[in-house]
């Protein structure tokens, strides 16, 4: 298993932004990003476009483009916002394919970004409400990766980042559908690194902690798992309490670490970062399942009572 550094353990501070060099537009490296109406997805998109990239930040809700397309008239960054649901066939191949038409078959970066966070417990969880979480967060992935892979594999160049979590390597009660999703991710992203590694193309996966975005605003509750009479509310109450109580990092030491994901030379396929990661990615290697099971029971029994 290949992973990045750990980074220093204060990293947040926004590392200074060059005034980019004003590249020809067709020279410019170009960047897709999924999910970049808010969160990761838009600081990546500010970070690459303040950079000199061309940015494609993506988003299925283009009236939500308005302060991102102002910023980059203002800043002269060259981004563009076109509409692109990772869950869409038509949508994905029609934003990709006018995009390659732009960019005359160029595509440097994909960032897989977009997602969302579903919970509650399995039982509670309906097949359709699991069918979806994973539909965004992994088969998302996939639709829009497989897009852009003969673009790159043309040019024999590009490099794919995966947004995953340090909720690919843990698990605890109550999150399953999420927890599941980006399991699978983790998976799904190694399987690729080794298969387009031949046309020059580099696979990496972010493992972020906690981060201050509008990721649990956002959040989905089993439906079922709302009941106030759910046989799994104690567990829930217990799961709510302990997500409220952990910390949540500033964006810009993740966004430091997209960026340095995207242009090390040779980047190794983990990149853990924020809150939790070192434990996460580290620790948990080395704990018996047993001896980690021992913990999850004992925090969420002494919460629950
Ligand atoms: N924040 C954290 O603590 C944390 C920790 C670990 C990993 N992550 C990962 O970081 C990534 C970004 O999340 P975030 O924290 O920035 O949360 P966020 O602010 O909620 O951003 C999620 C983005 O995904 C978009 N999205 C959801 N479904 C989509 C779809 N079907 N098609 C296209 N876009 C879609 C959302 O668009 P709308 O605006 O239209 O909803 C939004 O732009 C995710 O992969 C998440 O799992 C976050």
């Amino acid at each position: 298993m290949t992973t990045a550094p750990i980074p220093p353990s204060r990293p947040d501070a926004e590392k200074p932004v060059e005034k980019p060099v004003e590249k020809p537009l067709n020279d410019r490296p170009v960047v897709l990003i999924t999910g970049a109406s808010s969160g990761v997805g838009h600081a990546a998109a500010r970070r690459f476009a303040a950079r000199g990239w061309r940015v494609f930040a993506s988003m299925r809700r283009p009236e939500r483009s308005e302060a991102l397309r102002a910023e980059a008239d203002e800043r002269r960054w060259t981004l563009q916002t076109p509409q692109l649901d990772v869950t869409d066939d038509l949508s994905v191949t029609r934003a990709i394919g006018a995009m390659l038409q732009e960019t005359r078959g160029r595509i440097d970066l994909l960032v897989n970004n977009a997602a969302y966070y579903a919970f509650g417990a399995l039982e509670e969880t309906t097949p359709d409400e699991l069918r979806a979480q994973m539909e965004t967060n992994l088969i998302g992935v996939h639709r829009v990766t497989r897009a852009v892979l003969p673009a790159m594999r043309e040019r024999r160049a590009g490099r794919i980042l995966v947004v995953g979590s340090v909720s690919g390597l843990v698990v605890l009660p109550a999150v399953g559908p999420y927890h599941t999703s980006k399991w699978a991710i983790e998976a799904w992203t190694e399987t690729l690194r080794y298969e387009v590694s031949a046309w020059g193309i580099g696979v990496v996966l972010i493992e972020p902690g906690p981060f201050k975005t509008a990721l649990h605003d956002n959040e989905v509750k089993a439906r079922a798992a709302q009941a106030a009479d759910s046989p799994y509310a104690g567990l829930l109450a217990a799961y709510e309490r302990q997500a409220k109580s952990l910390r949540r990092a500033e964006l810009p030491a993740l966004i430091n670490v997209i960026e340095r994901a995207a242009t090390a030379r040779r980047p190794p396929l983990r990149w853990p970062v924020g809150p939790n990661a070192f434990s996460a990615a580290y620790l948990r290697r080395f704990v018996p399942d047993r001896l980690y099971e021992l913990v999850v029971r004992f925090v969420f029994r002494s919460r629950s009572r």
